[in-house]
């Protein structure tokens, strides 16, 4: 029988080529009565990590109300959604995953140097703002301007690293921050969601950094969204392309209808 705490994730068994998980061992009385598809997962630490995020058959599954949040003043909001894209070949349909979640939340983009060499600003939608390690270093001049990396980190609801490049999980695993986005990280507030949906080569994704990584990423709290098989933009076929756009976004938005409505600005600090 296997010990241990649980999720409430619906555990897709399973993206990680060593995780040993099987249907089997998932706790399937526990769905949640709201979304039955959101099942609570067991999470075996002994024995490798499972993997949490929506199974592609709840990506339809996207619920119809709108989600408000309100305010300390009761007034009220969209839910604020800074998506961030980081140095993967997947980062071409960053522009796709911005206009997913464009009419349904208030949406910032922060995108890695590395990312804008895939990433076609003009597809981005007109009012998400995009900023990047520039706009970091140009807003601040003096003592007692804002700090780019602080007032994003302040904002959001919920940040969404998608596509997350293997270099940058490396550096969300070690703590290092020398870019907009690894600072954003390093300076999260944890009792809010933090999501990520890898994308890489699959020789990339099958080395042992991964696993390591992505154990280190789950114990802070870190969501993840796995990658999926497929014929990737290299020409191979195998495991680590990223999960569709509209996964990705049902995924959030069903994590926040499943959570229901939250005060917002109660924790700015
Ligand atoms: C054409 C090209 C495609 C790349 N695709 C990926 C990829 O899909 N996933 C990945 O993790 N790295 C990929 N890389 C490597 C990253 O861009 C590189 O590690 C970069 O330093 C990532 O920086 P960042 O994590 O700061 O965005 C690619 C590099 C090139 C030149």
């Amino acid at each position: 029988m296997l010990e241990l705490g649980f999720k409430k994730y619906l555990c897709s068994v399973c993206a990680i080529p060593s995780c040993r998980s099987t249907d089997s061992e998932i706790d399937r009385s526990a769905a949640s009565p709201k979304h039955p598809h959101f099942k609570i997962a067991a999470f075996q630490p002994a024995r490798g990590i499972c993997i949490f995020g929506v199974a592609a058959d709840a990506a339809e599954e996207v619920p119809s109300s709108d989600m408000l949040i309100s305010q300390g003043n009761n007034t009220p909001r969209k839910p604020r959604v800074l998506l961030a894209a980081s140095g993967s070949v997947a980062a071409i349909k960053f522009g796709n995953l911005c206009h997913c979640f464009s009419d349904w939340a208030e949406v910032k983009a922060v995108a890695t140097q590395a990312s804008m060499h895939f990433i076609d600003k003009a597809a981005l939608p007109k009012d998400v703002p995009l900023y990047t390690d520039e706009e970091e270093w140009l807003s601040w001049n003096k003592i007692g301007d804002n700090v780019l990396h602080i007032e994003l980190r302040r904002w959001a609801d919920v940040l969404v690293i998608a596509p997350l490049s293997a270099n940058t999980l490396g550096k969300i695993a070690g703590g290092l921050c020398d870019n907009l986005l690894t600072c954003i990280v390093r300076a999260w507030d944890y009792s809010k969601p933090l999501f990520v949906a890898p994308a890489m080569n699959t020789f990339m994704w099958t080395n042992p950094f991964t696993e390591r990584h992505l154990m280190l990423m789950d114990e802070l709290g870190i969501s993840l969204i796995p990658p999926v098989s497929k014929r990737l933009a290299c020409g191979d076929y195998g495991n680590g392309a990223m999960a569709e756009p509209s996964l990705i976004y049902s995924t959030i938005r069903i994590f926040f209808e499943s959570r229901g409505p939250r005060v917002a600005g109660s924790n700015n600090s």
